[in-house]
């Protein structure tokens, strides 16, 4: 076995992306699982929707063996330079929070007509039975 790993950049590794030429990078290194497409147990497409980026959280995910993971050496080809590599794209982006809070913006505006509409309905009203006791009163005396 080699004792100096070859070191690929990212860019390099990523145009290995299909089914006749297919490498992956778990925890920095680079693996050419071209022939190991057809025997996944978990299917070829997992393995084809792995390239292009850092599979690693995928791997781990789904928690593979520590077979799998011995397995995996027979197709280690070299190093990743981690410099190259794109940054993580974050699972907890802030687009929940985002829905969230156009939906308080939309209920805070609607709480907002109101305190501009109550006061101005209870003083219609004050006004309305203002008038009508009036009336009451001048057709009675
Ligand atoms: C060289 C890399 C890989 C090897 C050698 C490998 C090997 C294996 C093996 C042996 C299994 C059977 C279960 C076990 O023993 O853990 C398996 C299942 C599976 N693998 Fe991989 N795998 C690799 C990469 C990946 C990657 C990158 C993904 C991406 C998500 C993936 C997704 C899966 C899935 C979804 C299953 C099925 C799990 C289930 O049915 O419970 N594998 N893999």
């Amino acid at each position: 076995m080699a004792s100096n790993p070859k070191t690929l950049t990212f860019e390099e590794v990523a145009k290995h992306n299909n089914k006749k030429d297919c490498w992956i990078i778990i925890n920095g290194k680079v693996y050419d699982i071209t022939p190991f497409l057809d025997e996944h147990p978990g299917g070829d497409e997992v393995l084809l929707t792995s390239t292009g980026k850092d599979a690693t959280i995928d791997f781990e995910d789904v928690g593979h063996s520590d077979s799998a993971i011995e397995m995996m050496e027979k197709y280690f080809i070299g190093k990743v330079d981690t410099s190259t590599l794109p940054p993580k794209v974050s699972h907890s982006l802030p687009q929940p929070t985002q829905t969230h809070g156009a939906g308080n913006q939309s209920s805070g505006f609607v709480v907002k007509i109101l305190q501009f509409l109550l006061p101005l309905l209870i003083l219609g009203l004050a006004f309305a039975l203002q008038y009508y006791g009036q009336k009451k009163h001048a057709s009675t005396s």
